[in-house]
């Protein structure tokens, strides 16, 4: 089956963000809804596929938050200060309710999950409350919250990947696209709420995940990203019990759509990521060389406590490996400051183990306790607060100057960049990423024809920690 779908080819921070809606005729839509997502690329793209299931009951997006019939705000749990930029958001839609009647307010994702009915009555202006499984559940929820009921589904579910759902692109530029390919985690990380609120592993359907891709191909975009909690245990075995498909051959079958599509990937777990994987980027030239492979932290024994059930040395023979099969390749990292715990030496660890890998990039945060975890149930979140910010700083130090020095070790060099968009700062500039998912920003040419969504070669003069700046050549 996937051979088949493989041999078929041809001629690729929002935090808060509302979306655009495709643009179709006004009419078409008996009522308007809004949605502001939060959190991960997941939950991004799951407002998308909560788009193609509102469009289909002749509900249509809209960016104005005054022209909406239906609010939806798609909250993440991950840190506290998440949900606490949620409950502000809240309190000002609710002013916006008591200013238009009929209006209904929704609360989805991981928060939803969290707090479940609960919501409804801390809240008392939220009229829906659904989870990360339960939007097929959407129109029904929506029709009973229209007749004066509060309305819930927080179920999870084993086997709900929407395979069969074709996201409507909401922020859309075009050029690149999420794809989700599996839903939940089953890792345990002690600190991580996500197991709870996204629940068990599972992998989607692997025909409709290339189908979906070549889609967006026939459609212009240039590049796919596949997102799961952690893609290298994507894992799927047809109905028929017949065919198997690893992450690597999944990434090898989207890759075969055009040698035009860029392929990337997020998250992986460094327990799992796989030679074969690396082979696999390796002989693909248009798999990105861009690996996201959070450690954490950077010593052992806080490691252990957090369950990520590697070692530091683990982890550096994995970005050896990493170096050693993709010389080329950009690598970056999440690290957790001040975790339960954490001594100055663990502390001293987490940085050794950044300068070792030199990470391009990091995000970098500071240990939020979250209730239910393993560590809220097993450890105290003893760090003092000061403690934690100043840990956090001298990692974002750090990091910056790792930033800044692989970006120096870039210029003179020439990269094939896939142009966005024009650049932020103006429109005599384009914008777009080389393979390493580094940023670069070059000047238009005159009468050139270039435009988003091709590629170009540029060559990088100059870089702040940030940006490569670059001309065509
Ligand atoms: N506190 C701080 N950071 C966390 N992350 C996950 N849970 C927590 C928490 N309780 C970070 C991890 C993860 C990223 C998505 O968010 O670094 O990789
Ligand atoms: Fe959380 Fe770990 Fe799953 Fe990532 S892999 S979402 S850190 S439990």
């Amino acid at each position: 089956m996937i051979d088949q779908l493989m041999n078929k080819t041809h001629d690729e921070s929002r935090q808060g963000e509302a979306y655009a809606p495709f643009v179709r005729d006004p009419n078409e839509y008996r009522k308007r809804f809004y949605i502001e997502s939060y959190g991960c690329q997941m939950n991004f793209a799951d407002s998308e596929v909560v788009a193609a299931i509102l469009n289909q009951e002749g509900y249509g997006a809209t960016r104005e938050l005054t022209e909406a019939d239906l609010i939806f705000i798609n909250t993440c749990s991950i840190r506290e200060k998440a949900e606490q930029t949620v409950r502000k958001r809240l309190t000002e839609f609710r002013k916006l309710k008591e200013s238009k009647k009929g209006m209904l307010v929704g609360v989805l994702g991981c928060m939803a999950e969290r707090l479940k009915a609960q919501f409804l009555e801390e809240e008392k202006l939220v009229d829906i409350v659904v989870g990360p499984d339960a939007y097929r559940s959407l129109p029904a929820l929506v029709s009973e919250a229209e007749s004066g009921q509060k309305a819930v589904n927080v179920l999870l579910s084993r086997d709900e990947t929407y395979a069969d759902i074709s996201p409507v692109r909401l922020d859309n530029n075009g050029v690149s696209a999420f794809v989700s390919i599996m839903r939940g985690c089953n890792n345990m990380c002690s600190f991580c709420v996500v197991p709870f609120t996204r629940g068990r592993e599972r992998s989607r359907d692997a025909s409709s995940i290339i189908r979906e891709c070549r889609d967006l191909f026939e459609n212009g975009y240039r590049e796919v990203t596949l997102l799961g909690q952690n893609v290298d245990s994507y894992y799927y075995v047809d109905e028929n019990g017949q065919e198997t498909v690893t992450f690597a051959r999944l990434m090898e079958a989207v890759a075969s759509i055009s040698p035009l599509l860029r392929v990337r990937f997020s998250t992986s777990h460094p327990k799992d990521i796989t030679d074969e994987v690396l082979y696999t980027m390796a002989r693909h030239e248009n798999i990105c060389k861009y690996i996201h492979l959070p450690v954490q932290s950077g010593s052992t024994r806080i490691l252990q406590l957090m369950n990520r059930t590697y070692t530091r040395e683990w982890y550096m023979a994995k970005v050896d490996r990493i170096r050693e099969i993709l010389p080329e390749c950009g690598i970056s990292s999440d690290i957790i400051a001040g975790f339960c715990t954490e001594e100055e030496k663990d502390h001293a660890d987490t940085l050794a183990v950044m300068a070792y890998s030199r990470y391009d990039m990091s995000y970098m945060f500071i240990y939020s306790e979250r209730p239910g975890t393993l560590a809220q149930r097993r450890y105290t979140d003893d760090i003092p607060e000061p403690v934690k910010k100043r840990r956090l700083q001298e990692i974002v130090e750090l990091q910056n100057r790792l930033s800044l020095e692989s970006n120096r070790a870039d210029i003179g060099k020439t990269f094939t960049v896939l142009i966005e968009g024009d650049s932020k700062r103006s429109d005599q500039d384009w914008m777009g990423r080389n393979s390493q998912n580094k940023v670069i920003v070059f000047p238009k040419k005159a009468g050139s024809s270039l435009k988003a969504g091709d590629y170009a070669d540029v060559r990088v003069h100059d870089c702040t920690q940030a940006t490569l700046l670059g001309n065509l050549i």
